[in-house]
């Protein structure tokens, strides 16, 4: 049986392209006991696969290392099986990496029920969803009344992050980077406000939303978004920290905000990353699949063709082209 697999040749110093990978075409061995052969029909692509194939050893990940497979978490079905752990037509997912087959030994790959399109396990029933919940409910520790910001409001966190406020009573205001994202925030996902970061005037926008002051923000880009928020927090607010994706490429942030806010508005800092919270997964999805069963959670993929497309699509991420969660479709399933 043939696989192709994209390896990390090289580390990028700015943009992860094409350039950055080895296409690798190769006969399978056939499969060993104790094993499971896996289809990949899925691969995620999330910012954070930008850091992992940087040098850096002092992340909560070791960096891909040079060669290897590019790390990535995906959904696939189990083709063939030597192993009681799965059963041939078993969807599993985890970290897969960018190939067409992989085998698995039990443990390595989850099982997960055929009860929602595979679709919903790479959005609303996987990392991005996992991380609007964990992030606003556990780290925001939120209450109804209160006013939530959200920045990289149109993406596949920050879209769930709203609506998961909205759900829970808050007023939130979305800040994107396009007006078509801003209407689809307000219009679509029952927002009360979103502004436009790249032509809006984001203090005075906050001020015009919530003039005491915001409770609480969610943090997903950095930069001149993140610093308008801050300038804009209500003593005693609370500020979580997801993402800074501005700065993934090696970029200077376009503007650093004045840090004794912190101070005088006695606010609480919380950064967090969902590795550390996979035995949350369970609780987060069932509470998830309420909201969805309430008409209160909307996703929206979008979808790439072929593996080989993965590093260019990628780009997506950073240019904001993408308009939900970014995947590409590996195999039909
Ligand atoms: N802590 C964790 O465990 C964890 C887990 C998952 C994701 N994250 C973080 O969450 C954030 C969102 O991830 P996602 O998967 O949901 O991606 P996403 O929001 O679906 O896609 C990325 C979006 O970021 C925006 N963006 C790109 N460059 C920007 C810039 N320079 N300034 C402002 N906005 C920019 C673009 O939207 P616009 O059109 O609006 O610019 C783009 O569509 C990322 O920072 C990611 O690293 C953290």
């Amino acid at each position: 049986m043939q696989n192709m697999r994209l390896a990390l040749r090289e580390r990028p110093t700015g943009l992860l392209t094409d350039e950055h990978f080895d296409r690798i075409e190769e006969e399978l061995s056939p499969l060993a006991d104790g094993q499971a052969r896996v289809r990949v029909v899925y691969v995620s692509l999330d910012p954070a696969m930008r850091g992992w194939v940087s040098p850096s050893t002092d992340s909560y990940v070791p960096p891909v290392p040079l060669g290897d497979t590019m790390r990535s978490l995906g959904i696939g079905v189990v083709e063939e099986s030597k192993t009681d752990a799965y059963k041939a037509g078993d969807w599993v997912s985890g970290f897969t990496g960018w190939t067409r087959y992989l085998d698995v030994a039990p443990g390595q790959l989850n099982v997960v029920p055929q009860t929602v399109p595979m679709e919903a396990y790479m959005g609303v029933f996987g990392l991005a969803g996992a991380t609007a919940y964990h992030g606003l409910v556990k780290t925001g520790e939120p209450k109804a009344g209160q006013t939530l910001c959200v920045t990289g409001a149109a993406g596949s966190v920050g879209s769930l992050v709203g609506q998961i406020g909205k759900a829970l009573g808050l007023r939130v205001i979305g800040i994107a980077g396009t007006d078509e994202k801003c209407k689809w925030l307000v219009d679509d996902l029952g927002f009360d406000a979103a502004l436009n970061y790249k032509t809006d005037d984001l203090e005075k926008g906050l001020r015009e939303f919530a003039p005491e002051g915001l409770d609480l923000h969610f943090e997903n880009v950095g930069g001149k978004p993140f610093a308008a928020a801050l300038n804009n927090m209500k003593a005693f607010g609370r500020m979580v920290f997801c993402g800074f994706i501005s700065v993934y490429n090696g970029e200077r942030a376009d503007e650093y905000p004045d840090l004794t806010a912190l101070i005088r508005k006695r606010l609480t800092f919380k950064g967090f990353v969902m590795t550390d919270h996979f035995d949350e997964y369970p609780e987060i999805f069932a509470e998830l699949g309420k909201l969805m069963q309430a008409g209160k959670l909307k996703y929206r993929l979008d979808i790439v063709d072929g593996l080989e497309t993965a590093p260019a699509a990628f780009g997506k991420l950073f240019d904001g082209t993408n308009k939900g969660k970014l995947v590409v479709k590996v195999s039909d399933l």
